[in-house]
C-alpha cells in the first residue's frame, strides 16, 4: 500500500471519513489504508461495538502518522443494529465539524452473515429477520441519510458514500437467505440514492472473499454442504484475498473517482 501511494502522490483531500465496522477484519484495514490518503488535519471516525479493538486501530493509525499529518481519530462505540447506535453515530458526526473540509466519505462496512446454517423455510419468525435487516439494511439507510443531512450539498465539498457489497447482492447462495437479501437490498438502496442525489458519489464495492472472521463462519456454519465445502477448499487452496489486497483496489477506485455513481464494482472486475 505504501508503495502504491508513494508512486501515485494523490489524496482524498481534507476529509471527514466515517468507517463502520472498523474494529476488525476489512473495516480495520480500510481505516489504516485511508489514513495514508487523507490530507493533514483530516478526521477519521471509527465505529463499532468493541471499544478496545477500536482503540487499537486508533493507536495503529496514530503510530503510522509519522508525516506529521495531525490526523484526528475518534472512536464511536455504537451498536448499529439499534436505533440508539445509529443516532449516537450521527450525533458524533454532527459534533465533528472540521474547518475547510473538502471531502465527506462514509464507508458502510459493518455487517453480519446472519444464521447461515438454515434454509429459507425455517425463518418463520419475523422478529429474527427484522433484527438482521436492522443492522444490515435499515441502519445503513438511516446512517447514510443522517450523515448526508448533517453535511448538505455545498460548493467545494465532495460527498462519497461506499457500500461494502458482495457477490451475494447478485447471486443466490443456498442457506444464505438473510445475507443475500440484505446485500441485494443495500445495492438497490444505493442505486436509488445515486439517482436521487446526483452530486453524491455512490459506490457499491464487492471486495471478494476475504480472510476474516466472517469467512470462518462461512466455512464452518453454512447449512448447504456444497457451499460449505467450496468455502473450505478456497481456504485450503489459499484462494482467499487479504484485506490489504482488496482494500488497495478500493483505494484506487476512490482516488480515480471515475466509476459511474451507483455502480456495483467487483474486486475481480478491476
Ligand atoms: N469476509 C468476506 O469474505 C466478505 C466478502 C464480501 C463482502 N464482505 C463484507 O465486508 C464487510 C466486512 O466484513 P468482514 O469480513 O470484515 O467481517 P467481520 O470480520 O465479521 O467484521 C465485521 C465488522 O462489523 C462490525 N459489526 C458487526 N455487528 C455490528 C453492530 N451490530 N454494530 C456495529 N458494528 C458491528 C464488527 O465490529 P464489532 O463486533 O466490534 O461491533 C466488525 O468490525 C461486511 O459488510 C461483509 O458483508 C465480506
Amino acid at each position: 500500500m505504501e508503495e502504491i501511494i508513494s508512486r501515485e502522490p494523490r489524496d482524498l483531500g481534507r476529509a471527514l471519513c466515517i468507517i463502520t465496522g472498523a474494529s476488525k477484519g476489512y473495516g480495520r484495514t480500510l481505516a489504516v489504508q485511508l489514513s495514508y490518503l487523507l490530507k493533514p488535519r483530516s478526521i477519521l471516525l471509527l465505529v463499532a461495538r468493541t471499544m478496545d479493538q477500536l482503540n487499537e486501530v486508533k493507536d495503529d493509525i496514530m503510530a503510522l502518522d509519522d508525516r506529521q499529518k495531525r490526523l484526528v481519530v475518534r472512536c464511536v462505540q455504537a451498536d448499529l443494529e439499534k436505533m440508539e447506535g445509529v443516532e449516537k453515530t450521527i450525533q458524533a458526526v454532527k459534533e465533528t465539524s472540521p474547518s475547510e473540509l473538502d471531502h465527506l466519505l462514509l464507508i458502510n462496512n459493518a455487517g453480519s452473515l446472519g444464521d447461515v446454517s438454515r434454509l429459507a423455510l425455517t425463518f418463520t419468525d419475523p422478529t429474527e429477520v427484522n433484527r438482521y435487516l436492522s443492522l444490515n439494511v435499515s441502519g445503513v439507510l438511516s446512517l447514510t441519510a443522517g450523515v448526508l443531512q448533517a453535511f448538505p450539498r455545498c460548493l467545494g465539498l465532495q460527498r462519497t458514500v461506499v457500500n461494502i457489497s458482495s457477490l451475494c447482492a447478485l447471486k443466490a447462495f443456498p442457506s444464505w437467505v438473510l445475507y443475500c437479501t440484505g446485500k441485494a437490498a443495500r445495492d438497490m438502496l444505493f442505486r436509488v440514492l445515486a439517482e436521487e442525489e446526483p452530486d453524491v458519489r455512490v459506490l457499491s464495492y464487492a471486495p471478494g472473499p476475504l480472510d476474516t472472521d466472517m469467512q470462518v463462519q462461512a466455512r464452518c456454519c453454512s447449512g448447504d454442504l456444497k457451499l460449505r465445502r467450496s468455502f473450505s477448499s478456497m481456504f485450503s487452496a489459499g484462494q482467499l484475498l487479504s484485506c490489504e489486497e482488496s482494500g488497495a483496489k478500493l483505494m484506487k477506485l476512490l482516488l480515480d473517482n471515475d466509476y459511474p455513481s451507483g455502480a456495483h464494482v467487483d474486486f475481480y472486475e478491476l
